[in-house]
């Protein structure tokens, strides 16, 4: 069996999630979907981050102990991704003892094999950011990240060559196509390789930090929350603790991130794989950012959205629907409830939904609720053609969106079968054919239509999961659950299939 292993960032749980967390979250769970529906053993895996300053100064603002604070904000992520279907295989924390011992077990090996040196650091420091500056990088004395004020700071730390692999790190990036997507993503990090990287200080000292994992030769220091983090993603699969997991998983299909973290994931981790003798991640994909009018979401802006809220007055699927569909994967995005509304008017009541129910019906209307037999599988008009024409191309289409990170190519795949089967009953007419009792091609074109909502159930199963299952239903289809993507061929639905007509799927917002 082929696996499929995937990977989200770990969140901070310094504050609640909003909907730029979901996002990840929702397109890393549809393509692990669809793998496990291609047959794969799949391994997704999400997270949280739950060291260092972030974290610290948040717990210290409720007056609680860190551990204590971030126990009480784990439930809330795992809350949401149950809400949103998020079918996750594995959930790691950074407090967990399985990751806290391989995180120590690669700063051991580190520190062996000389990559780890002990020096002093003499330059800027953003508190908040947790980074180093030097004076040129500076912004009107700023952090150039969060421009916020720096201190001049003077002490002891360890730090990672990150420099004594540049050279081999550009050489496998420009001879590994998929490593770094999309392509401009690869191109930013090739520009950024092109001066010269300053080694990485993995340590804080405890009088500054105390909230993180102990660098296990020096009791006076904490290690770096990111060089921390990054590890999750070896201790989650097995890493020094289930040989034959970590054998049969390592190294990740995909590691999918928001832009914002690229060069930690394509610079820092690529290096300190390399260094510990491990093989890279087959394809990091940096998706982008979800807007509110232009503006970056942030709480002193008071326009952070709360994916629960939406998935509450609009439905999980209608949701999910909404920010795979709405931009291309990897550009960023503009996040409206009008945007959201027009979606689902559109896309799932008019198109979808309608056909559904506008189908079912006539079936119950002309054929007691029971799928007709159909004559043959020829098609004897041009409308009928291109229906059985766009329903063969599915299985490619959805195909080749997923292998591409493109989950708008899949549904533009799904909805243009839907728009041809609506044109479809409007250019065929079967109020027509009944009147003038043309019974056989009546039979025909109730089984097409089916036919088509069937594939089009399938075809979403990735994407939205129940949706899929409630048409099923509605058609009659059994062993849902059994359903796989070899199913995806035109001719497999049976006739005398007794339908089950509901609801509409998405009434109209008005
Ligand atoms: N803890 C680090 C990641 C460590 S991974 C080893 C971190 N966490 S975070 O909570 O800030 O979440 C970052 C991720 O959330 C981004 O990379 C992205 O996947 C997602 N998003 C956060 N805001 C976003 C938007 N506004 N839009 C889309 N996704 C964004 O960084």
């Amino acid at each position: 069996m082929k696996k499929f292993y995937i990977t989200t960032p770990i969140y901070y749980v310094n504050s609640s999630p909003h909907i730029g967390h979901s996002y990840t979250n929702i397109a890393c769970d549809t393509l692990a979907r669809f793998k496990r529906f291609m047959g794969c053993e799949v391994l997704f895996a999400t997270g949280t981050d739950e060291h260092g300053q972030k974290i610290k100064d948040a717990a210290e603002a409720k007056g609680v102990e860190p551990k204590e604070f971030v126990d009480a904000i784990v439930p809330v992520f795992l809350g949401l991704w149950k809400k949103l279907e998020i079918d996750y295989t594995d959930f790691i924390r950074t407090t967990d003892p399985r990751h806290e011992k391989v995180v120590k077990d690669i700063l051991e090996m580190f520190h062996k094999n000389g990559d780890l040196y002990e020096g002093e650091y003499s330059g800027w420091y953003c508190t908040p950011c947790e980074s180093f500056w030097i004076e040129t990088q500076l912004v009107d004395g700023n952090c150039p990240d969060c421009q916020r004020k720096v201190e001049h700071i003077k002490e002891k730390n360890f730090f990672f060559k990150l420099s004594k692999y540049q050279d081999w790190l550009i050489d496998y990036i420009k001879s590994h196509d998929d490593f770094i997507l999309p392509a401009m993503r690869r191109n930013e990090v090739l520009g950024f390789l092109k001066n010269p990287l300053n080694d990485l200080c993995v340590s804080r000292p405890k009088s500054r930090l105390s909230w993180g994992i102990e660098i296990p030769f020096s009791k006076g220091h904490v290690t770096y929350v990111w060089f921390d983090a990054l590890i999750n993603y070896i201790s989650v699969c097995g890493y020094g603790s289930d040989e034959e997991k970590f054998n049969k998983f390592w190294p990740a299909d995909v590691h999918m991130i928001g832009k914002d973290i690229l060069r930690m994931h394509a610079v820092n981790w690529p290096i300190m794989l390399y260094a510990a003798g491990l093989e890279l991640p087959k394809t990091i994909f940096a998706h982008g950012w979800w807007k509110i009018g232009g503006d970056k979401m942030s709480k002193s802006k008071g326009n952070v959205i709360n994916p629960i809220e939406m998935a509450d007055k609009y439905g999980v699927d209608a949701y999910r629907f909404f920010l795979l569909k709405e931009v291309q994967f990897g550009a960023d995005g503009s996040f409206s409830e009008e945007a959201l509304r027009s979606r689902i008017n559109s896309d799932l009541a008019n198109d979808l939904g309608n056909l559904l129910h506008r189908t079912l019906s006539m079936v119950e209307k002309y054929f007691s609720g029971i799928v007709p037999e159909r004559r043959d599988l020829k098609y004897s008009d041009e409308i009928t053609k291109a229906l059985i024409d766009k329903a063969g191309l599915l299985d490619s289409e959805i195909k080749k969106g997923m292998d591409n990170i493109d989950f708008s190519y899949s549904l533009n795949g799904i909805w243009g079968l839907i728009s041809i089967a609506n044109k479809f009953i409007e250019q065929k007419a079967p109020w027509k054919l009944s009147k003038e009792n043309k019974q056989d091609e009546l039979k025909d074109m109730m089984y097409d239509l089916c036919e088509a909502l069937r594939m089009v159930s399938l075809a979403l199963m990735p994407f939205m999961p129940a949706t899929s299952v409630k048409i099923a239903q509605q058609l009659g289809l059994e062993a849902i659950e059994k359903r796989s993507f070899n199913d995806l061929k035109w001719g497999l639905l049976k006739s005398g299939t007794k339908i089950s007509k509901a609801a509409p799927l998405f009434p109209r917002i008005e």
